[in-house]
């Protein structure tokens, strides 16, 4: 077995039939939107190795600097039929390349069972549970009264960064966000700006829900944020509720979301309002 340095433009091909042999046989990715994107992307975001066999590309880990200084996120996806060969080779060449860029601190997500084996033989430690949940639509329309409704424009941009970094402030993929990561994310094919469903009180904004629909009926609470200073006021409940009522009216017959296990304020709105658990991925740390 053959690891080294992802060479983008004669790797590529093959790091995309391996990404869709995944997904069709795990019914999920194995990378991340946000991760596949940034390693689609021209030039290429972020760091990669593969693994390859008798010149068969079997595995790759992507690596991506997250938004929290010295913090490195990676993804390990390997071929369904070579599970467990490739998975602690690759993960070495990242902690070592994490090393050379001088980083701190490693993150891994898991997304199937198995996965956290060769992590914890590296001295990974589970550090975060992310729980899918989901409710069957429609749910209640919220009452909106006293605040203004409306989609995102064009101008909007800041109110909204304001709210989401002091919302999600010191969050790992949430926090911290620039213009740009703002801008990545309505690059995405599914982008629609009518999916993020605003509340205001005048020119303040008070909260957003941005939703997400998926191919088929499946519909997302893609970010979801009130303004710090306005939490436990209801303004959550009622903008997760109009994110859902609007997924509902463009054809999804399920909501769903992924919430932190530690985010009890978030986790007790959305089973407030009939979301239970579908499934867990798992974040695993390592400090260099
Ligand atoms: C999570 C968040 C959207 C909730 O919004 P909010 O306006 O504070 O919540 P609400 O006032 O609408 O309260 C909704 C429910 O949460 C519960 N809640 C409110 N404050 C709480 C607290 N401190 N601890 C536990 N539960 C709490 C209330 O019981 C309420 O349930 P009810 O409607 O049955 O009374 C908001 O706090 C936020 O933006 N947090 C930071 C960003 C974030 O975590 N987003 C979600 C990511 S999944």
């Amino acid at each position: 077995m053959l690891i080294r340095p992802l060479n983008h433009p004669v790797d590529l091909p093959d790091l995309i039939i391996l990404f869709d042999r995944c997904v069709l046989h795990d019914g999920r990715p194995s990378l991340s939107e946000h991760k596949y994107a940034s390693l689609l992307a021209e030039p290429m975001c972020g760091d990669g190795f593969v693994a390859r066999e008798d010149g068969d590309l079997i595995g790759y880990v992507h690596l991506l600097e997250s938004k929290r200084p010295g913090t490195y996120e990676l993804e390990v996806m390997v071929h369904p039929v070579q599970r467990g060969r490739p998975e602690e080779p690759l993960l070495r060449a990242a902690i070592e390349r994490v090393r050379d860029y001088g980083g701190e601190t490693v993150v891994a997500w898991v997304y199937l069972a198995g996965g956290e084996q060769p992590l914890e033989k590296l001295g990974f430690s589970l550090q975060r549970t992310l729980h899918q949940m989901r409710v069957p639509l429609p749910t209640p329309n919220p009452a909106i009264a006293g605040l203004e409704l409306r989609a995102f424009t064009a101008g909007d941009e800041e109110a909204m960064l304001y709210v989401n970094n002091r919302a999600f402030e010191g969050h790992l993929e949430a926090g911290n966000w620039g213009l740009e990561d703002l801008r990545a994310r309505q690059a995405y094919d599914w982008y629609d700006p009518d999916g993020i469903r605003m509340l205001w009180s005048g020119d303040e904004l008070v909260a957003f829900c941005w939703t997400k629909q998926h191919p088929g009926r499946l519909g997302e609470i893609y970010l979801i944020a009130v303004d710090p200073d306005l939490r436990g006021r209801g303004f959550g409940r009622t903008a997760a509720l109009e994110g859902l009522r609007h997924l509902h009216l463009r054809g999804s017959t399920e909501g769903m979301l992924y919430v932190d296990g530690a985010n009890n304020r978030a986790r007790q709105l959305y089973q407030g309002l009939g979301f239970v658990w579908h499934h867990s991925d798992l974040a695993f740390g390592l400090q260099l």
